[in-house]
């Protein structure tokens, strides 16, 4: 029988209509039956980091949130690029999972970056600085495909399903490459899919 795979999925916005979370909850529906992705919701109830908030003091809504991101086997974050940057909400949640140092839970987690954009470069500028960041986490980032979602306020369906076909077959090879790189990591072994 296959391993279930669990995959969490960040969305570096709570906007009600967001577009990024929306492409989340697309990928999820694109997943084959042994990969589930799950969209955390409440990231906006963390506060923003304070390293007095650490050990004893630590908020619940951060140990939960940590508990949960260090049982999942990878993370898929989709954040909205504003002023040529990732959202102050991915960073500090981000800033959250990484501490301790090198001992967070995104060191060594398979790492999937995407997003979403009604411009036409879709989150390129954003996408490469949160690539940045994430090798300050040690975490293993996905390579290839670089999904760029453009123009993306029309290319979901009334239902919120992906409708642009040779988008969706990139987030499927997103979705298949982050599987694969879960499981060399499962295995221990060097992967070519990482950065
Ligand atoms: C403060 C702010 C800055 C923005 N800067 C950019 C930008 O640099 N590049 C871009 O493509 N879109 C930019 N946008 C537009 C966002 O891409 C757009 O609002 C997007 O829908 C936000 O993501 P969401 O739909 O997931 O909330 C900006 C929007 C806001 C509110």
């Amino acid at each position: 029988m296959q391993q279930k795979i669990r995959i969490l999925g960040i969305s570096g916005s709570t906007r009600s209509a967001s577009l990024n979370t929306k492409l989340l909850h697309a990928l999820s529906k694109l997943a084959p039956s042994n990969v589930e992705i799950e969209v955390l919701e409440g990231l906006e109830k963390l506060p923003f980091y304070n390293e007095d908030f650490e050990g004893e003091n630590l908020p619940g809504s951060v140990a939960e949130l940590r508990q949960k991101v260090g049982a999942a086997d990878g993370i898929i974050i989709s954040s909205p690029e504003y002023n040529y940057s990732f959202s102050a909400l991915t960073k500090n949640t981000i800033d959250w999972l990484s501490r301790p140092y090198s001992k967070g839970v995104l060191s060594d987690m398979p790492v999937a970056i995407t997003g979403a954009s009604p411009g036409v470069l879709g989150t390129v500028r954003s996408q490469n600085q949160l690539r940045q960041v994430l090798h300050a986490t040690n975490s293993k980032v996905l390579s290839r495909p670089e999904v760029y979602v453009g123009g993306a306020h029309a290319k979901f369906d009334e239902d919120g399903a992906f409708a642009d076909e040779a988008g969706r077959d990139m987030l499927i090879q997103l979705i298949d490459n982050l599987v694969t790189l879960i499981e060399q990591t499962r295995e221990n072994l060097p992967s070519e899919l990482a950065s």
